[in-house]
């Protein structure tokens, strides 16, 4: 019965709207027609998408990327032309030090990361480019360099309805003396979003609706299978010649000016993210081959070389709906979840909350400055990472009890994920649409979930109407006995910005886990509390 939660999940968490949209760019002959037309004020070099496909991750990956079954993850691709500084990513294993300096050998660059990051792994694409060595056809990379009049360039289709997508912009590496792995947001990303509560938004101006820079639009549904295009580059004059030629062809452009880069020689990605599909089977076909067209473009005239972005774009302020005003109503649910683990014979109870998010700073451009990396930030969201945890025996169980920001409106979406943390691999996801009444037993407020975790949850007695979920010690994806796991909450877009909540204004999850309980003579009141970090 709890293996199942998950499916019925996804199902239910959107808003049945079958009626089909359209995609004007849906054919390649309609992708073809705009690139023969950019052909004559530009050279054009096709690149491709690559997409992170869950099914297709190695089962024994040690490093898998921070895959998730219920969000997946992608980035234009094009063919290595230049010669490429060898990319040697530098992850933050240590994630106990708030900021560290890694230098593999006197000779190595330094790399500065934050603590480990729920970042996407676009390295995985320079392995999979399809026949690319067998062809003849030069190897591609997510990574790519911007010269300073060229335009990157994506068109095609939205997918099918999700919960969340988006387009994010980033420089990925500051080149220079020293080069550093940023991975750091250029702008806002460019997303949609729905739910069954309160409908939809988009920020990606489509043939469905056009939205100017800094805003959004609401509609019932997203634009999904929508036409787009989306345009980047450091020259204004470049990026309107673009942007007119497109136009002119009827399309919708999202435009990017991207700042001059702190140093020469940096290189940049976007990324595409989608979660939870309405139909799984739609969005694998839009994954395996997503109908868009990648090119990289350069003015066959000069374009004016001083027509550069100062600066880039202003950002959308954070608007978070304070969620403290609750604290009274969570802490009592808290101990009430406690009592009930702590009242099954031999089993004690150990709290754990929360103590701070994922990541500390709200503009990426700090990451710029201090070279510092961001793992793949999205404003979007905000990650929230709760204290990690085994589950060792099968009489292990684990409570994780939060805030439903759906409730709140401080997001459209909401995950609950665990993670193998040693293989950045999500073993089980858990969407709001399961939270829904599932603090039911204890609490009046349907602002809170209770969801809890075992082995094998028909050995435990949770009460009816809490969602129980058996996370797997075998297989894949898994968490063995001893592995180490760290939930996540992922709360993405709130409802008054459609920008991601910012932690401060949260109640952060707390863990009720049950452990053995101490030998009567050593009992000690506050042992229960120590046993938990
Ligand atoms: C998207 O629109 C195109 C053409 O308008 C249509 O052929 C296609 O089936 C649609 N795709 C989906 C997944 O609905």
């Amino acid at each position: 019965m709890h293996t199942t939660l998950i499916a019925i999940a996804i199902v239910h968490a959107l808003v049945k709207h079958v009626s089909a949209q359209t995609c004007a760019l849906a054919s390649e002959i309609a992708r073809e027609d705009v690139k023969n037309a950019l052909a004559s004020a530009f050279y054009v070099d096709e690149g491709s998408t690559w997409m992170f496909d869950f099914d297709q991750l190695p089962a024994d990956c040690t490093d898998c990327g921070n895959a998730n079954p219920a969000s997946t993850y992608g980035c234009p691709r094009f063919s290595v032309s230049r010669v490429r500084r060898r990319s040697r990513r530098t992850r933050g294993d240590d994630e106990d030090a708030p900021r560290r300096v890694v230098r593999a050998s006197a000779t190595e660059p330094e790399y500065h990361t934050l603590p480990v990051l729920d970042s996407p792994n676009i390295e995985f694409a320079e392995g999979s480019s399809p026949g690319a060595q067998r062809d003849g056809v030069l190897p591609q990379t997510c990574e790519w360099t911007l010269e300073p009049t060229e335009v990157v360039l994506i068109y095609g289709c939205t997918p099918s309805a999700l919960a969340y997508f988006g387009i994010t912009p980033y420089w990925y590496r500051l080149g220079g003396a020293t080069s550093s792995l940023v991975f750091a947001s250029l702008s806002d990303t460019f997303s949609m979003g729905e739910n069954g509560d309160f409908g939809a938004f988009t920020r990606l101006s489509t043939e469905a609706a056009t939205v100017s820079p800094g805003t959004f639009i609401r509609a019932p549904t997203a634009p999904w299978n929508s036409s787009f295009s989306f345009i980047m580059s450091r020259n204004r004059a470049a990026l309107s010649l673009a942007a007119a030629v497109l136009r002119d062809r009827g399309l919708v452009v999202n435009e990017v000016g991207v700042p001059p880069p702190p140093s020469s020689d940096s290189t940049y990605t976007v990324l595409y993210r989608g979660a939870l599909p309405a139909s799984s089977e739609a969005w694998k076909n839009w994954v395996r081959a997503p109908p868009i067209t990648t090119l990289r473009l350069k003015p066959k005239s000069a374009a004016a070389p001083e027509a550069i972005f100062e600066a880039a774009a202003p950002l959308i302020a954070r608007r978070t709906v304070d969620e403290l005003s609750l604290t009274q109503a969570y802490d009592a649910l808290v101990s009430a979840v406690r009592e009930r683990v702590a009242s099954v014979p031999g089993r004690d109870a150990a709290v754990a909350a929360t103590v701070r998010p994922q990541i500390v700073i709200d503009s990426s451009m700090t990451c710029v400055n201090f070279r510092i990396n961001c793992g793949g930030d999205n404003r979007d969201t905000n990650y929230i990472r709760a204290p990690a945890f085994t589950l060792a025996s099968n009489d292990d169980l684990v409570y994780a009890i939060g805030v439903r920001h759906v409730w709140t409106r401080n997001a459209y979406y909401h995950s609950v994920a665990l993670y193998n943390r040693a293989r950045r691999l999500a073993v089980v996801s858990i969407e709001d649409a399961v939270f829904k009444n599932s603090a039911a037993p204890w609490s009046t407020s349907d602002a809170f979930y209770v969801v809890a975790f075992a082995r094998d949850c028909s050995r435990h007695d949770v009460p009816i109407g809490v969602p129980c979920v058996d996370v797997p010690q075998n297989g894949f994806p898994s968490a063995s006995r001893d592995e180490s796991i760290e939930l996540w909450e992922r709360p993405y877009s709130t409802y008054s910005t459609t920008i991601g909540p910012w932690w401060q204004s949260m109640i952060l999850p707390t863990l009720v886990r049950s452990i053995p309980a101490p030998p009567p003579s050593s009992s000690n009141p506050f042992s229960a509390l120590f046993a938990s970090f």
